[in-house]
């Protein structure tokens, strides 16, 4: 890690945001927390205090998930047309779109990604899906459907279905794309006509509030979005369980989604849920090596590897190890980690020093049994939360650091004999969220790409993520799709509606 740190000069609104102490938008106000209370959110590229933000809990979740109600019932939000609705929803791209390089670097502060990735990748998307789920709000439609009823001899029925908004939806985000999290949330429920509690992680909330500020000037009714900023334990668990609460879409460790499920157990409320991933990166030796080894550099080490679909767990057949290894080593190698506002960094600190210690007691659990590190392995500097970008090897399958989601710059390699026997061990994870196959035979790939249990298949290529495509997992990667019209099955219940003629 070099110590140089030409820091790119601080956007004048994302200084004042971050000096003055953020208030959580409810009912289209902004709040201190009822307790009075705040937190913190540090710079993960200097441990140093970023800001303070309001900390809501059970009394302010109370007063949100109201306000969402009335706002659902009640509020004009409910007589907009689909086109209104949509019309608002590409407004706030727009809006989103004039302060991209404010949000840029209010990503890179908070979460610690370089701010260039952030200007080409997470404000893009975030404004792309707006836009695309904008288009959707008028295109959400019932079937008409013939039906028969023989008990009923000789009657004519007309029968169609309504699609309508599943009410108030409860959203509970991570850290990893602060922004984009928000607008996979926010977009599809807005455009289904559903009202919002948004909680965005605690460790990056900043994103998530500055947003709330567009939403207003959008012109969205007051209490169509409410964002409450705190901790998962308190203001997620309490959002989670809350009777008035129809739904609730979460995004996070596999852990707290079977927490959320059994929160959302009580009202039986909709539940989502993107969780967690160790995904398989299968790189046959018929493939164009040369552009599978950034192909698979990419997949491991994009946003640090804090990516619920980073490509974790690499298969590479015998013959072309060395050489796959040797590359993404050299990869690896290369790669400048600093703080993110260093516009010349191409990878950050991890966004904790919890994330920080998670990651480095995962490497220390893998020497220990027995997997050795081509590059990387250990923390980097004695500030900031950095980690090496790792390559291990010598891995097994029943290594810890191969079956658990690491969430960090770490890969680990194994070579293989033929597909016959790669396709069990990429598939031999509790978790089904994404896999990836680079070959030349297009005939291997489909075969490949049909046997793997995942929701994303990559063919020589990785992370290509679009807002039209449905994006989740199979198994324990979660319930239901983001993203694509998918989504909007989320957010939507149908009513069957029969007329007698
Ligand atoms: P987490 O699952 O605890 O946090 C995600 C969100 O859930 C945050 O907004 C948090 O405040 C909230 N939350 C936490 N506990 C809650 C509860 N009991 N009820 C309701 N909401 C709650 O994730 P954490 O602790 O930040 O990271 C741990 C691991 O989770 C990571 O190492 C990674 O493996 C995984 N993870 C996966 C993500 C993904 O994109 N699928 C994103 C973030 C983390
Ligand atoms: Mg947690």
């Amino acid at each position: 890690m070099t110590t140089v740190t030409a820091q790119i000069p601080l956007h004048e609104h994302v200084q004042s945001f971050v000096r003055t102490p953020r208030k959580m938008l409810i009912d289209g106000r902004w709040l201190d927390a009822r307790s009075g209370k705040s937190f913190l959110t540090y710079n993960p590229a200097t441990s140093g205090v970023l800001a303070q933000v309001a900390e809501g809990d059970r009394d302010d979740v109370n007063q949100a998930v109201a306000a969402a109600r009335k706002a659902f019932e009640k509020g004009p939000w409910r007589k907009l047309t689909a086109s209104e609705r949509g019309k608002l929803i590409w407004k706030l791209a727009d809006l989103l779109e004039s302060h991209a390089e404010e949000f840029a670097q209010l990503e890179s502060l908070d979460n610690g990604k370089p701010v260039g990735v952030a200007r080409a990748a997470d404000v893009p998307l975030a404004v792309d899906l707006f836009r695309y789920m904008a288009g959707w709000a008028t295109k959400i439609e019932g079937h008409t459907i013939p039906i028969s009823v023989p008990y009923t001899p000789g009657a004519q029925y007309l029968a169609y279905t309504l699609r309508e908004p599943v009410g108030v939806v409860a959203q509970i985000i991570p850290w990893n794309f602060p922004l984009l999290m928000a607008a996979w949330k926010l977009g599809p429920a807005l455009a289904a006509g559903c009202t919002v509690v948004l909680k965005p992680a605690e460790q990056t909330p900043l994103s998530a509030l500055r947003l709330g500020e567009l939403i207003c000037e959008a012109g969205f009714p007051d209490g169509v979005v409410n964002v409450v900023s705190g901790f998962g334990e308190t203001t997620g668990a309490a959002l989670a369980a809350h009777p008035d609460v129809d739904k609730v879409a979460f995004t996070g460790s596999t852990e707290v989604g079977k927490l959320i499920l059994g929160a959302a157990a009580g009202n039986l409320k909709k539940v989502s849920l993107e969780l967690g991933g160790k995904s398989p990166n299968i790189v046959c030796k018929d493939a164009d090596v040369d552009a599978s080894i950034p192909g698979v550099s990419n997949a491991i080490f994009f946003n640090h590897g804090q990516c619920c679909c980073a490509g974790s767990r690499l298969f590479v057949e015998k013959g072309i190890f060395d050489k796959v290894i040797e590359g993404v080593a050299a990869d690896a190698k290369k790669i400048k980690v600093g703080p993110g506002m260093d516009p010349t960094t191409q990878m950050g600190p991890l966004v904790s020093d919890e994330q920080q210690r998670r990651v480095l007691s995962y490497l220390e659990s893998g020497f220990s049994q027995g997997a050795k590190a081509v590059v990387g392995g250990h923390k980097l500097g004695d500030k900031g939360y950095f980690v090496e970008p790792t390559v291990l090897v010598d891995t097994k399958q029943d290594m810890k650091v191969m079956q658990e989601e690491i969430f960090g710059p770490v890969v680990c390699a194994m070579p293989f004999t033929d597909v016959e026997e790669v396709l069990p061990a990429a598939n031999n994870s509790i978790y089904g969220l994404a896999a990836a196959v680079w070959t030349r035979d297009i005939s291997k790939a489909h075969r490949i790409a049909a046997e793997l249990r995942a929701g994303t298949v990559w063919i020589n290529c990785y992370n290509i993520l679009d807002a039209a495509l449905p994006f989740g997992g199979y198994k324990q990667s979660g319930w239901g799709r983001e993203m694509g019209h998918d989504a909007l099955e989320l957010y939507t219940e149908v009513k069957a509606v029969t007329v007698r003629l």
